[in-house]
């Protein structure tokens, strides 16, 4: 529509992800310390029916066509599978879908797809118990493994895993992980990991690029590029072995996908954010709660994204971390 998010380099936000919270039942080291974050507070963090009239300016009035939940782990959220129902009943009606960590899903998977949820991604990032217990500091990889098998199971499909390699920690698994999402029919992808850590730890040595999981990938299996259109996808695909399966890379840092992006974001506690790497936000909270309409909120939303900057900027000089780590933007 001619109200919707654009910006000023031509893209257009259609894609909304809402942090549902900035908790975690994991602590994978990547994302938190050991001993947690200070979380945000009950009254900052928006409201199930807040969360839901967002949700529905963004579908009805700026032209959203697909949301995606968050967080933290969004299935923390007590509220989740009324708040996917209340998406589902918005016309025109999004496309609706869940990243997780799988801890849960095994109890919630067929309640969410009854509510309406259309599908889910799963991180995953070892098979080995030991690993896991150490690389997410809690020993529950077999919930996150029978959470897989719920989704597939409740129809949650195409069901993705995403798996973060780290050198000297768990490259060896790039191989094993496809086996196994090939085994179930599961989508892996791999992500480069981003500046987005609360530690500020992250280098460039230390992350293994999109090429060098290509070249782990290529000694086992035989990847072809994927015929299908990517559009804004943020994973590049491949056809393994001929296809039908597929394998993702996302390589936001060396092969980033800014110039095409068509992401809005949404915090836990209300703050609209136009990329993962935005040093500003909105505060859309603070309209609500003051009783502005629907509409005063639409303009503050798009003013937000007309300002989006061309790219997350981690090459430049001047690059700096968002003061939000990744687990209260949501990924
Ligand atoms: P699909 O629609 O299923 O392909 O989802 P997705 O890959 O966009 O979402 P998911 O939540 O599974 O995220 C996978 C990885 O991509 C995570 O590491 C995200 O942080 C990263 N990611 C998601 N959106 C963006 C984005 O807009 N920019 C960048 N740089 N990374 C993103
Ligand atoms: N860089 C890349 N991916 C990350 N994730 C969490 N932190 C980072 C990071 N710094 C991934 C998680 C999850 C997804 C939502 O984001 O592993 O799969
Ligand atoms: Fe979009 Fe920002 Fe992600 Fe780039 S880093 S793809 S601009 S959200």
């Amino acid at each position: 529509p001619a109200d919707a998010l654009r910006d000023r380099y031509g893209r257009t936000a259609v894609d909304l992800r809402v942090s549902l919270t900035d908790r975690c039942n994991l602590r994978c080291t990547y994302c938190m310390p050991a001993e947690g974050l200070p979380w945000l507070p009950k009254p900052e963090l928006l409201t199930d029916d807040e969360v839901v009239r967002l949700v529905g300016i963004a579908v009805r009035l700026l032209g959203v066509r697909q949301v995606r939940f968050t967080g933290g782990e969004p299935l923390l959220r007590r509220g989740i599978v009324d708040i996917v129902s209340r998406t589902a009943e918005l016309e025109p009606r999004p496309r609706i879908s869940l990243t997780s960590n799988g801890i849960g899903l095994e109890r919630s998977a067929a309640a969410l797809a009854a509510a309406g949820l259309d599908r889910v991604n799963v991180s995953l990032d070892t098979l080995d118990r030991e690993r896991f217990r150490r690389l997410a500091h809690r020993d529950r990889l077999d919930d996150t493994v029978a959470g897989l098998a719920a989704a597939a199971t409740a129809g949650l499909t195409p069901v993705k895993v995403n798996a973060v390699l780290m050198r000297g920690v768990n490259e060896d698994e790039a191989v094993p992980l496809l086996r196994f999402a090939l085994e179930h029919g599961y989508q892996l992808r791999f992500i480069e990991q981003m500046p987005l850590d609360p530690q500020h730890g992250w280098s460039r040595d230390d992350m293994v690029t999109a090429d060098e999981i290509l070249a782990l990938l290529a000694t086992e299996f035989a990847l072809s590029p994927d015929p299908a259109p990517r559009g804004a996808a943020p994973a590049q695909t491949w056809l393994v072995d001929g296809g039908p399966a597929k394998v993702g890379v996302i390589g936001s840092v060396t092969r980033p996908f800014c110039g095409d992006c068509d992401r809005t974001r949404l915090t836990a506690d209300g703050q609209v954010r136009a990329c993962l790497f935005a040093t500003t936000e909105t505060d859309l909270r603070a309209l609500l709660r003051a009783g502005e309409p629907d509409e005063t909120i639409a303009d503050a939303w798009r003013a937000t994204m007309w300002a989006k900057r061309p790219g997350h900027g981690i090459d430049d000089e001047t690059f700096l971390q968002p003061p939000r780590p990744m687990s209260a933007i949501g990924g």
